[in-house]
C-alpha cells in the first residue's frame, strides 16, 4: 500500500492543505488569517468565512506543488476536531464533497494526535513508548504515546492552556497579536530572573494557569500605578520571567511524568513548541538527563496540514476511514 492523501485542516485559523505519498510529504500550503490581528485575537465567525475563501486555492496549490493530478488520490483527510466549530465545518464539508466527487474514501483525524505524529514526518523520529508535552493554543496535555494511533493522556490542564496564557500575558503587556512569538523574541534578551510569577503545582500531571494571568494582571496594574513606563523600560526583563515561570511550570510535569514512567523518549508538539526558551530548556534537559528529545521543525509546530496528512497516512494503513456522515466534534479528545 503506497497511499498518495490530500489532507485538509481548519481548525482554527490556519487553512492548510497537504499531499502525502506513501508517507512522504509533498506539500504543505499554509494560509495565515491576517484579519485577526486587528481584534487581538481568533475571531471565530471571520475564521470560517476566511476557510471559505481560502480553501479552494490552497488545496489547488497543495497538489500543484506535490505535481499529483486529483485522479492519482486514494483518499482525503481532515481535521475533525478539536478546533472551533464553524472553522472545522468549512474543511469537513469540503472533504466530503471532494471525495464524494471523486469517489474516495474519507478520514477524519484528530488535530491534537496530528500534532505529535508530526514528529514521524522527517528523521530521527521517537520510538515507542515515548512522552509528548503538547502545547497549543486551546490544550496543555502530557501524553503516553503508545503507538501511533494508541496514546493516553496522562495529565492535563484545568483552566487555560499554556499557549492562551502566553497570548494573554502579551496582551496584557501591550504587545501585539499573536503575542506568543512576540514575547517570546523579546523574552531572549532579558532576564528571566528578574521578577517572579507564580509556579502552580498542582498534584499529579495535571497543569493550572489561570493564577499565572491574574498575577500578570495585578502586576502590571501594580507598577504602572507607581511608574507610568515601568512596562516598557522593563519589557524585556518581564517577557524573559514570565516565559521562565511558564516554562518550569510545563517542566515540573514533564519531569515527574519521565520519572514515574521511566521513559527517555521525550517529545514536545503544538505551537507553544516553536518557542526558543521551552527549547532550549529541553536541549539542556537532554544532557542533564539523558534524555533522547525530540523538537519538530518549526514548520510543524504551529497548525499545518502535513501533520493532518501524516496521520491520515498511518489511519489509512490501519484501514480506519469514516463515512458520508461524518462530522466535526468541537471537543474530540486524543
Ligand atoms: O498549535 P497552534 O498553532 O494552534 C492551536 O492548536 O492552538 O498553537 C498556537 C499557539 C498560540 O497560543 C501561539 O501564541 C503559540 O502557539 N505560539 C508560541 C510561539 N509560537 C506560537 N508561544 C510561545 N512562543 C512561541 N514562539
Ligand atoms: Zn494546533
Amino acid at each position: 500500500m503506497n497511499p498518495t492523501i490530500l489532507a485538509i485542516e481548519s481548525s482554527c485559523d490556519e487553512t492548510s492543505a497537504s499531499v502525502i505519498q506513501n508517507g512522504r510529504v509533498l506539500s504543505n500550503i499554509v494560509a495565515t488569517q491576517a484579519i485577526h490581528e486587528q481584534y487581538g485575537g481568533v475571531v471565530p465567525e471571520l475564521a470560517s468565512r476566511a476557510h471559505q475563501q481560502n480553501i479552494i486555492p490552497v488545496v489547488s496549490q497543495a497538489l500543484q506543488k506535490a505535481n499529483i493530478a486529483k485522479s492519482q488520490l486514494d483518499a482525503v483527510a481532515f481535521t475533525r476536531g478539536p478546533g472551533l466549530l464553524g472553522a472545522l465545518l468549512v474543511g469537513c464539508s469540503f472533504a466530503k464533497s471532494f471525495a464524494l466527487g471523486l469517489n474516495l474514501p474519507l478520514i477524519e483525524v484528530n488535530h491534537m494526535q496530528a500534532h505529535i505524529l508530526a514528529h514521524f514526518i522527517d528523521e530521527p523520529a521517537p520510538s515507542f513508548p515515548f512522552l509528548c508535552l503538547t502545547v497549543s493554543g486551546g490544550h496543555t496535555q502530557i501524553v503516553l504515546v503508545k503507538s501511533h494511533l494508541d496514546m493516553e493522556v496522562l495529565g492535563q490542564t484545568t483552566d487555560d492552556a499554556v499557549g492562551e496564557a502566553f497570548d494573554k500575558s502579551a496582551k496584557l503587556l501591550g504587545l501585539p497579536y499573536p503575542g506568543g512569538p512576540m514575547l517570546d523574541k523579546l523574552a531572549a534578551t532579558g532576564d528571566p530572573t528578574k521578577f517572579t510569577f507564580p509556579i502552580v503545582n498542582l498534584p499529579g500531571y495535571d497543569f493550572s494557569f489561570s493564577g499565572i494571568k491574574t498575577s500578570i494582571l495585578n502586576f502590571v496594574k501594580k507598577n504602572s500605578a507607581a511608574q507610568p513606563d515601568f512596562i516598557k523600560e522593563n519589557l524585556a526583563d518581564i517577557c524573559a520571567s514570565i516565559q521562565s515561570a511558564l516554562i518550569q511550570t510545563l517542566m515540573k510535569k514533564l519531569h515527574l511524568a519521565a520519572k514515574e514512567t521511566g521513559i527517555k523518549e521525550i517529545a514536545i508538539a503544538g505551537g507553544v513548541s516553536a518557542n526558543s526558551g521551552l527549547r532550549a530548556t529541553l536541549q539542556e534537559a537532554s544532557k542533564k538527563y539523558g534524555w533522547n528529545v525530540y523538537l519538530p521543525a518549526f514548520e510543524y509546530c504551529t497548525d499545518n496540514a502535513a501533520m493532518i496528512a501524516m496521520s491520515a497516512h498511518f489511519q489509512y494503513l490501519a484501514g480506519d476511514f469514516t463515512t458520508q456522515y461524518a462530522s466535526p466534534d468541537p471537543r474530540l479528545k486524543v
